[in-house]
Parts: C-alpha cells; sequence; structure tokens
C-alpha cells in the first residue's frame, strides 16, 4: 500500500501549490463576529462574556446602559433586540467575508470556539442559520408552513440565535420595521416561512442542533460529557455536540446547573476549574483596609444551641472594627441569650441594631431592612446567618469574600443527614426538587463553587448588589422570605452560589425544640448530637480511648475518667434542682417495682425528669466505649440501666451511705461539683481494698464492678453540697 499512499499525498501537495493551498483557505475562511444585545451586566451576562473570552470569540455588545423597551424575556416581546441589531449592524453590511452570530447572553453560554463554529457553519452551505426548537412561538397557527424534518430533528425556528453572513443578516434584520414591543421570533418566522426570502437568504435551521441548542422541552436530550480537562454538551438524540448552549425559557435553573460544568468549569478529572476564577487577594490587606461588612442576624425560632451560634460569630477571623452587626429576634425565649450575647460583644463592633420581639417587626420586613441597612451604611458586604447555622470554621467570612461572587453561601446540613441549606432544582411550583448532582455535592463527592436556584441560612451578598435586591424578601408575599429573596435573585440574574470547598459548618434541627425546661439543650442529644457532644462532653473525653493511653486507676480495678463539660454538670444539677423532687431517702420507694429501697439514698430518677432516653444513649455512646477499653471482653451493647440517678448529700439531710453493693455489671459514679469548694468531705471508699477517693474531680466518672468485689461506701459530706450521678449498668 505505501506507493499509493504516497502518491495521493504527493498529489495533495502538487494541488496544494498550485492554487496556494494555504494562502488561498485562509482568504475564503469568513470572520466571525458573535454579537448580543444586552442592556443589563448581570451575571448571566458575565458569565456569558467569560465563555466568549475563553474561547478567544470576538464580541460586541449592543444596547449597554440603555433602558430595555422589549419587554420581559418570558412573554412577548423582544423587538427592542432586532432594532438594536438593525441599528448596529449597518456598519458591517458590506463585509464579505464576515460572519455575524447572534445569540441571547444572560442564558447562554459557549462550548467551543471559532473554528468549531466556523467548520459546523461550512457544512450547512448557507447564508443564515437559525436555532432550532421542538415547540413553535408565538404563533402555533403557522405550523404547518414549517417545512417537514426528520423524526429526531426540530423544526420550528428559535430567535435566540442565528449566524449567516453580514449583508443577509443586516437586510434580515432592516427588511421591515418591528415596533421594540413586538416580538422578534414572530418576525424572523415570518422571513424563514416566507418561501421566496428563505431561498433568497439561502436560510436554514439548525434542526439537529450542530451549533445551537435550545434547552427548553429539551433537557432530556442532552448529556454532560468530558475528555480530560474538556467538558461539553452531548445531544443523545441528534449526536451533536452543540456550541451556543442556550437556557430559553423555564429552564434557567437547569441551564445554570448545567453552565457550572461548561465551558470547563467543572470535570471529573480535574475538578472545579473555575473556582479560583476572579478571586480576591486579601492576604497582605490591612486590618483597617479590609472591606465592611454588615453581619445581619435573624432568631426567628426557638433555635437549641444558641449561645454557641453568638459565640462562633465573635469567633470570625475577621477585624471586628470592620463589622456592624444586626441582630432581629422574634421569640421571647431567647430573651436571656440575646442580653448575654450583647453584654458580651459590648464595645468590640462599631455599631450594633437589635429589634427585639416587643418592636413587633415581622422577619420578612426585619431581612429588608437589613438590607437598607447595609446601603445605608455603604457597607461592602452583607451576612446574613439565620439561628440554625453553626459556623464552627471561623474563616468563613474571608473565605467567602474572595470568592467574588455577587452571592455565596457554605454548604451546610444537618450533620449526617442529606438536608442542607441548598436547593439543586425547583418544581414547577418553585419549592424544592432535588437535582441530578445534589447528593455529589452534599457528600462533597464533587467539591466547587455551584450556582443554584435556592440557597438560605447564611449569605453573603456583596453590597454593589444590594440594591438589586431591595424588598427582596417581601418581593413575593405568598412566599417564605428566603423563598422570596431568591426568587427576586433569579429574577436579577444574579447568581447564587452555594461553595463545598471547605467544611464551615453545620445546621442545628431546631424543628419543635422542646422548651419546656429549664436547660432545654440537655434534652437535645438526639437531634443535635453535634452540638450536644460539643458543649457537654468532656473536652478531654477521647483521649481515654486513645491506643497508648493509661487509665488512671485511683483504686483496684476502679477506672477514672474525664466524661462531661463543666457546664454540662452545672446545668444538669441546675435543671434537676429546678425539678426539685428530691426522694425522701426512705426504704419505702414507690418510684422502683418492689417499692423497696435497700439502700436508699436522696435522689431523682432521670425517668422522673424525662431524660430517661438521653440518659441510656450517653451510657451507649459515650461510656460502653470506655467500658470495653478497661474491662476487656465484655461486650453489651447498647448497655442497660434501670437505675439512673442524681445523689445529692448534705449535713442536714443525707450526709452519707453506708456500705452496700450495687446491683450492676458495673457502676459509674460522675462528679458533678467540687469537693473543697463546693462541699467538704464527701468521697466513696472501696471497703475490701481500704481504698477511698476523696478528691472527686468534676465531670470524671469512676467506673468498677458491681457485684462481690467492690463492697463500697459514700463518706459524709460535712459542709455544702455534694451532687453525683449514678447508673447501675447491666443490673
Ligand atoms: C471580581 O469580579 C468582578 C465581576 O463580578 C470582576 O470584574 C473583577 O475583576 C473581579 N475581581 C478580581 C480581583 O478578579
Ligand atoms: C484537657 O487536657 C489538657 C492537656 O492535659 C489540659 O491542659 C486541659 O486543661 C484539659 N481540659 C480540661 C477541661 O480539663
Ligand atoms: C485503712 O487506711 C487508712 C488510711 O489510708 C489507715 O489509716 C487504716 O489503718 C487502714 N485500715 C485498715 C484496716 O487497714
Amino acid at each position: 500500500m505505501w506507493p499509493h499512499t504516497f502518491s495521493l499525498a504527493a498529489l495533495l501537495i502538487l494541488v496544494c501549490v498550485h492554487v496556494a493551498c494555504s494562502a488561498e483557505h485562509s482568504n475564503s475562511r469568513p470572520e466571525l463576529l458573535v454579537v448580543t444585545v444586552a442592556t443589563k451586566e448581570n451575571d448571566g451576562f458575565r458569565q456569558f462574556k467569560r465563555s466568549t473570552e475563553k474561547y478567544g470569540l470576538d464580541l460586541k455588545v449592543f444596547g449597554m446602559g440603555i433602558e430595555w423597551r422589549g419587554g420581559t424575556m418570558e412573554t412577548i416581546g423582544g423587538g427592542h433586540k432586532v432594532n438594536l441589531l438593525k441599528e448596529n449592524l449597518e456598519a458591517y453590511k458590506n463585509k464579505d467575508n464576515l460572519l455575524i452570530m447572534f445569540v441571547d447572553s444572560y442564558d447562554l453560554i459557549f462550548t467551543d470556539g471559532k473554528d468549531a463554529i466556523l467548520d459546523k457553519f461550512a457544512k450547512f452551505d448557507s447564508r443564515v442559520v437559525f436555532a432550532a426548537e421542538d415547540t413553535i412561538w408565538p404563533d402555533k397557527s403557522l405550523e404547518k408552513k414549517y417545512p417537514q424534518v426528520k423524526e429526531n430533528e426540530k423544526r420550528f425556528l428559535n430567535s435566540g440565535g442565528f449566524i449567516g453572513y453580514a449583508r443577509e443578516i443586516y437586510e434580515m434584520v432592516s427588511y421591515q420595521a418591528l415596533g421594540d414591543q413586538e416580538d422578534d421570533q414572530l418576525y424572523y418566522t415570518q422571513i424563514f416561512l416566507n418561501r421566496a426570502l428563505r431561498h433568497e437568504w439561502k436560510m436554514k435551521l439548525d434542526t439537529r442542533a450542530e451549533i445551537f441548542q435550545n434547552l427548553n422541552f429539551a433537557l432530556g436530550e442532552v448529556v454532560i460529557k468530558y475528555k480530560g480537562s474538556y467538558s461539553y454538551l452531548y445531544n443523545i438524540r441528534t449526536g451533536t455536540s452543540p456550541i451556543a448552549v442556550h437556557g430559553n425559557g423555564p429552564v434557567k435553573p437547569e441551564f445554570y446547573r448545567i453552565s457550572n460544568y461548561l465551558a470547563d468549569g467543572w470535570t471529573t478529572s480535574t475538578g472545579c476549574q473555575t473556582c479560583n476564577d476572579d478571586l480576591l487577594d486579601l492576604t497582605d490587606v490591612k486590618d483597617a483596609d479590609m472591606p465592611t461588612v454588615v453581619i445581619a442576624m435573624f432568631v426567628e425560632m426557638a433555635t437549641p444551641f444558641l449561645r454557641e451560634f453568638f459565640d462562633r460569630v465573635t469567633k470570625l477571623d475577621y477585624p471586628k472594627d470592620k463589622i456592624d452587626i444586626y441582630l432581629h429576634y422574634s421569640v421571647d425565649y431567647h430573651s436571656k441569650d440575646v442580653k448575654k450575647f450583647l453584654e458580651d460583644i459590648e464595645g468590640l463592633y462599631p455599631s450594633t441594631r437589635v429589634i427585639s420581639p416587643s418592636d413587633n417587626v415581622g422577619e420578612q420586613m426585619a431581612r429588608n431592612w437589613a438590607i437598607e441597612e447595609c446601603i445605608k451604611k455603604n457597607c461592602q458586604y452583607l451576612l446574613t446567618l439565620e439561628s440554625v447555622a453553626q459556623i464552627t470554621n471561623p474563616t468563613l467570612l474571608r473565605d467567602l469574600i474572595i470568592q467574588n461572587r455577587s452571592i455565596i453561601a457554605p454548604l451546610l446540613k444537618r450533620p449526617g443527614k442529606l438536608w442542607s441549606n441548598f436547593w439543586g432544582a425547583l418544581n414547577r411550583d418553585g419549592y424544592y426538587a432535588r437535582s441530578e448532582d445534589y447528593m455529589d455535592i452534599v457528600e462533597y463527592t464533587k467539591v466547587g463553587l455551584w450556582n443554584v436556584p435556592f440557597v438560605a441560612s447564611v449569605l453573603l451578598i456583596q453590597g454593589q448588589r444590594l440594591p438589586l435586591l431591595r424588598d427582596a424578601y417581601t418581593n413575593n408575599p405568598d412566599l417564605d422570605a428566603d423563598m422570596s429573596f431568591c426568587e427576586k435573585a433569579r429574577q436579577e440574574v444574579l447568581f447564587m452560589y452555594v461553595s463545598n470547598r471547605k467544611y464551615w459548618g453545620h445546621l442545628v434541627y431546631a424543628d419543635g425544640f422542646d422548651t419546656s425546661h429549664l436547660h432545654n439543650e440537655l434534652f437535645d442529644i438526639f437531634n443535635n448530637r453535634l452540638d450536644w457532644e460539643s458543649r457537654y462532653i468532656h473536652e478531654n473525653y477521647s483521649t481515654s480511648l486513645q491506643e497508648d493511653v493509661k487509665i488512671e486507676m485511683p483504686c483496684p480495678d476502679v477506672y477514672w475518667f474525664p466524661i462531661v463539660s463543666d457546664t454540662f454538670c452545672d446545668e444538669f444539677v441546675a435543671e434537676l434542682e429546678n425539678y426539685g423532687q428530691w426522694s425522701g431517702g426512705k426504704n419505702e420507694d414507690p418510684r422502683l417495682a418492689g417499692g423497696y429501697e435497700n439502700v436508699p439514698t436522696v435522689d431523682i430518677h432521670m425517668n422522673q425528669v424525662g431524660l430517661e432516653k438521653q440518659w441510656l444513649h450517653f451510657l451507649g455512646e459515650f461510656v460502653r466505649p470506655l467500658q470495653e477499653k478497661v474491662f476487656t471482653g465484655y461486650f453489651h451493647d447498647p448497655p442497660n440501666a434501670i437505675m439512673n440517678f442524681i445523689v445529692r448529700y448534705r449535713p442536714d439531710e443525707q450526709p452519707l451511705l453506708r456500705p452496700h453493693h450495687d446491683a450492676s455489671t458495673y457502676t459509674i459514679n460522675i462528679a458533678l461539683n467540687r469537693p473543697g469548694i463546693d462541699f467538704q468531705g464527701g468521697g466513696c471508699r472501696f471497703v475490701r481494698y481500704n481504698c477511698s477517693i476523696t478528691a472527686p474531680k468534676k465531670g470524671w466518672m469512676f467506673m468498677h464492678p458491681g457485684r462481690l468485689t467492690h463492697y463500697h461506701e459514700g463518706l459524709r459530706t460535712t459542709e455544702g453540697t455534694r451532687y453525683i450521678m449514678i447508673s447501675f449498668v447491666d443490673p
């Protein structure tokens, strides 16, 4: 075969030399100018523009800054677009070798550049090619006038994109007078359906989505594909890879979701490639030059762990004199927490504005006012925070600011759950729908910045965008405040990003939070385990579980562990004192199954205060692992305990407890206050070993076998009150 191939190649070279192939070729290859009409520079436009820059496309924008007179894009209108083209394209009408490509811009993205466009256009053998779609709009009666197409092809003209030679394009847009309010799509449709004009201008429709892909009614036919660091859209119905992807009609959220990936935004092999675009650099900015921020907090329902919420706001790594505080709370329940917070921050921030329940200001109004407050203060950023958002990573504010997006939220979710602060998609009524990539994002399988239709709980909004968002929270009074806000942002084509590039915190579960107790969080171990743990478990708890750590053993087979925090001890004692129904320390005890207690104490059982379930859970989650470490080979999961009670020793009440065995496999005993300070005396003596623990440590637990070996007594408390918490585990 060699000689044959060789001769073919030689022939080609010959031909090329003869007609000056390469030079000729580049002469005949047209130039390409992309044009669009945009009156506002919103985020949709910026995304569009970025894609033209990425692919090196020449772009001319007409109408920027003028008042749009073409109606809303959702209804008939758009004649203004045609008129702006007419006005601006005249200058190009005599350029023979120039292709003009018109596209919409707020909802369109390019996925490739000039060469690909020219190649595809050349195949049409046409002077003007229009985008096409499956539905006819706005005049359905014109359907029968349309040429037939093959089954997998699109039959009807869409005016969101067309490409053609400058002369024909100009003739087309100036063919007839058109009112600004009249419909551009109808205008072009009538031209296309006019057989004479169609032939004269060699007009065709892009029925196979070679160049233009309209997504309305077509989401099911496209998939995102990757090739190394490249991403593109593939149409499985037509087998093409369209270049101008248009989120026409009501599919904007889906379009923006797809746009997260297109133009190589995110690919499987490289992850997010646009995440570091436009990054602000704050590294060398002095505190005094940092941007100003209004932090607006909203406490609209009784929220567990609000103290921690406030605390974490004050811990944000950001100069406080650049932050103004705004707080709206609408539940009296939190008055004390708010008061404490205000005391804590006194003098730390330049200004603090609090709107309390007595001001009778609803959530929506309070949120609108926060926007006004920020505008009035000429702030550079507004950070809105709902009370359910626990920001555990203090770099949050800086991280979000440097991302330089109009609106950005950190991904927050309920720990271990799929419930988060964003929606990947909307259903027809504008409420939650799960997007294809929702799971990947909440589970951090895909990491990046995600343009989504709804975010809540924590939002950083650029001050310069706020004037567009005035009254956003009441924009649609039929919706919740945050839904109304997001709808407004979508209307203004301001993108809302959720970022999962880092872990910044989580959401607490506040629904149905029971506030009937003194310290309600004590009861909240099931719904908010993470926060419960961080408030109530001793900070060195997990040290005991490390492999090489030796556990203290103050008496034979009596082990000692840090287990609960000071806060736990204080709130727990206060809660039980608040309940107040201490037993009389008599042998007769109606709370017990047999009605008789051999070694009675002055106590309160957990089931009396509604803490039994929580306590058993605590035993299983926190005590059992310690037991398994020191008494190896004994497994009982979950541990069982019928007797869980707090004991009170006082000189004038019950000062001590005579020697006894416990009805347990093992017993735990947690010291809830401090010897030598809160009380004198006290302690526990193990008779068999003549070994006493007289200096129990608050928040520490000791654990010992129950029957047989560890006969023990409670030593006399001589002053003050001593509290301990006891469980007889696995009786
Ligand atoms: C921040 O984003 C805007 C677009 O919204 C862009 O014009 C600007 O250049 C960006 N800043 C930096 C430092 O990249
Ligand atoms: C935890 O352990 C560290 C190191 O031993 C100690 O400094 C700290 O005080 C302990 N925390 C508490 C609450 O006891
Ligand atoms: C028990 O210990 C105490 C002090 O540690 C000691 O004074 C006492 O004599 C011991 N009793 C017995 C019976 O060994």
